[in-house]
């Protein structure tokens, strides 16, 4: 007869015989917030205090075993048990303890399963320590007992790279010890039993003498060192394994340590901001509701933006026609997207067999009237309003009633395209960023008329693409090229005033960018900014300094970057190997430009650099928020961290803004202002946040 006990709202017990069964439920990941911890000690506690008891199986109700510490706590005061020590606790239990992982067991998750004395895990089930992608590192024994169980090499490349690990891989490597198939808690009692037959092994992780190689450690240091020089956790993890050789009490301590050091960093919270924003951005309203079907795609237009969508949309499943006008460039859409699905399979994204039944899913058209019977047609032809224009006005009327209208501008006016048609309602702005099959960016441009489900069906498609779809209102260039237009015209001036191109992008890959704006230029093609130069000459701001005179003269030359060969640096020989060449070329122009403009070069030091760059895109970032184009900062966080190579750990320009204060924003926004009093105005939104010392964190809040 089952004796059946609910410790708390989250942990309940069933002793059944010689048999205990613990179940965390706690929903929606079971993380292991307070509650978890109380009821786990407690439920040791009772259940080794029980004579007849002589095995406890662990196991947790819903989607998945748990998923770590909650998220949520930290940053708060600690409030005990704390989780190493429930883990001490059912490590010494007395009574074998058995854990069965299903879903994935991640972070504190794993370490707990780490700390029982048998692991049975069901099939599909993933493990993982995630903790170093949240500035963090596992600090509830994972770089003691890890390494115990699998070895150095295995716990290191599981810790270092936060990976979820599939269930096979780690029974091969012993980090866990049994595979079977069925639910949690039949899974629990046959454990159990079998612990009971002596057919399951039971051992204390803490007891196993750890395999120590400190050649291993040492040359994973140098990596982590070259690999990701700005970041501080991963460094702390290394430094904590290379405690396993030490008594576990010992090694423990160190990976307490080295958990404390990495939480006060701001780093952590920059990742953290950066986890919750990313799911916050669809947290809103317009994400939820009705959706409609979307069961095939038309996009038009095999560029490389046309085609990198349909590789998107191919690789999530969904059967996509391709229109062009010619047949030459059909071909060369298909060509592209072949070429794309074949580097996604050789980068281990997609399997063979799913890149032929994706490219078996492609129907290339010439004739724009197939797209009769598709759901949603993206439209990513180039952006010219009038030719906009008239493809819409050609859907309107071949698509079927309902069919949703997406264009894939990148910063006209989606309610002047939505007025070429007869059925604004269904119209949206889909903004995806190159390449589109790899970059997770997905801005929803909502028209002043778009329908809800029209929007949330955007969301919904965002979701499918595994892309972060982010809300943004009308206007040039929406929030991304919006805020970009503005602080590229800081880096202009810096070169302009003195700085070297080399300098601001050295100062701003320092800063944390993968790539400074420069080399960023180069790599999409100088001539699309000279482009838009030309197109905004006549509506150009006369009160605003030009600061396009050195990148039009590069092209005037015909250097448009990397696919001439030449631009701000030199890519005939040397680059791709190592340290960029600069242009000696582009120096000289520079100095002429200056001279014509009678400009005397100043001196920047690296951090002038950084200041008025990143000052820059707050500037606008906040206008951004202050105007309503963007719902709230996050939103704005999540646009630069998917779609513009914002450092991860740095959270995104408005979380960084709050670590600068909105003060002292103020006050070097006025010290600037003094060069140029036209570029550098104060945002109203900032300067009230100023007086009334809020942030943009406390916007989210509300938002
Ligand atoms: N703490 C608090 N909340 C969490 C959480 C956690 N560890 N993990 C997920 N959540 C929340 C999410 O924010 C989301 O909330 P919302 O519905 O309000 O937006 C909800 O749970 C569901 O999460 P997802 O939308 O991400 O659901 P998925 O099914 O797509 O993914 C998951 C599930 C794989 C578990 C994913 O949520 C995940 O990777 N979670 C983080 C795991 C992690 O990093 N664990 C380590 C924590 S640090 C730690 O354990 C320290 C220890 O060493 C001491």
């Amino acid at each position: 007869m089952a004796d059946g006990a609910q410790v708390n709202d989250v942990i309940s017990t069933e002793v059944l015989g010689e048999i205990a069964l613990i179940c965390i439920d706690n929903p929606p990941v079971n993380a292991t917030g307070l509650a978890v911890r109380e009821g786990l000690s407690q439920a040791f506690a009772d259940l080794n205090a029980t004579a007849e008891v002589k095995v406890i199986a662990l196991y947790c109700a819903g989607r998945t075993f748990t998923a770590g510490a909650d998220i949520r706590e930290f940053g708060k005061p600690p409030r005990q048990p704390s989780l190493p020590d429930v883990l001490n606790q059912i490590e010494q239990s007395a009574i074998p303890v058995v854990s069965v992982i299903h879903g994935t067991a991640l972070g504190g998750g794993f370490e707990i399963a780490l700390a029982t004395h048998a692991r049975v895990a069901i099939k599909g089930a993933k493990v993982g320590l995630p903790e170093v992608l949240l500035g963090l590192l596992p600090g509830a024994g994972g770089t003691q007992r890890l390494p115990r169980l699998t070895g150095l090499s295995f716990a290191l490349d599981v810790i270092l790279s936060g990976r979820q690990v599939p269930v096979a891989e780690a029974l091969d490597k012993g980090a866990v010890d049994r595979l079977v198939e069925g639910a949690p808690r039949d899974v629990a009692l046959a454990a159990a039993q079998q612990v009971i037959d002596g057919t399951l092994a039971t051992r204390r992780t803490d007891l196993i003498e750890a395999e120590y190689d400190r050649a291993v450690l040492d040359a994973t240091l140098a990596g982590v060192r070259q690999k990701t020089p700005h970041l501080f956790s991963p460094i702390k993890c290394v430094e904590a394994v290379a405690a396993c050789n030490l008594p576990i009490t010992e090694g423990l301590k160190v990976e307490r340590q080295a958990f404390l050091d990495c939480m006060e960093t701001p780093q952590r919270a920059g990742l953290i901001h950066a986890f919750f924003g990313e799911r916050a951005v669809s947290n809103i309203a317009e994400a939820k509701g009705p959706t409609r079907d979307i069961a095939k795609i038309g996009v038009i237009g095999g560029g490389t933006m046309g085609s990198g969508i349909a590789t998107s949309c191919l690789i999530a499943g969904i059967p996509v026609r391709l229109i062009e006008v010619a047949s030459e460039g059909l071909q060369r859409g298909i060509a592209t997207i072949t070429k794309n699905l074949d580097g996604a399979v050789s980068r281990g994204k997609l399997s063979s067999d799913k890149r032929d039944a994706a490219m078996a899913m492609l129907e290339p058209s010439l004739q724009m009237e197939s797209l009769s019977d598709v759901d949603l047609v993206i439209e990513a032809v180039f952006e010219q309003m009038d030719v906009k224009k008239e493809i819409f006005g050609k859907l309107d009327t071949i698509c079927k009633p309902g069919a949703i209208l997406a264009s894939n501008t990148s910063y006209l006016d989606v309610d002047e395209i939505a007025a070429s048609t007869s059925r604004p309602g269904d119209v949206l702005g889909l903004h995806f960023f190159s390449p589109a099959h790899v970059m997770r960016l997905l801005e929803i441009v909502q028209g002043k008329q778009t329908a809800a489900d029209v929007l949330a069906t955007g969301f919904a498609l965002a979701k499918r693409l595994k892309k972060v779809g982010v809300l943004a209102q009308v206007c040039d260039g929406f929030i991304g090229n919006r805020i970009l237009a503005h602080y590229g015209l800081c880096a202009a001036y810096l070169v302009l005033d003195g700085a070297s191109p080399q300098q601001v992008d050295r100062a701003l890959e320092d800063f944390g960018f993968a790539m400074g704006p420069h080399k960023v230029g180069d790599l999409a093609g100088l001539d699309i900014g000279w482009m838009t130069r030309k197109r905004k000459a006549e509506t150009r701001d006369p009160a605003q300094r030009y600061a396009g005179d050195i990148a039009d003269r590069i092209c005037e030359n015909g250097w448009f970057g990397r696919k001439t060969g030449q631009g701000y640096y030199l890519y005939d020989s040397g680059y791709d190997s190592g340290a960029p060449v600069p242009n000696p070329e582009v120096a000289e122009i520079i100095d002429a430009v200056r001279a014509d403009k009678g400009i005397t070069p100043q001196d920047f030091t690296d951090d002038d650099i950084v200041d008025r760059y990143m000052t820059a895109m707050i500037v606008e970032a906040a206008r951004v928020v202050e105007d309503g184009t963007a719902k709230r900062p996050v939103d704005v966080d999540m646009v630069f961290l998917f779609g513009y190579g914002f450092p991860r750990f740095r959270g995104g320009p408005l979380h960084y803004a709050d670590t600068i204060g909105a003060a002292a924003l103020v006050a070097r926004i006025e010290a600037y202002a003094a060069e140029d009093a036209h570029y550098w105005q104060v945002p109203d939104i900032l300067r009230k946040m100023a007086a009334d010392g809020s942030t943009f964190a406390d916007l989210n809040k509300e938002g």
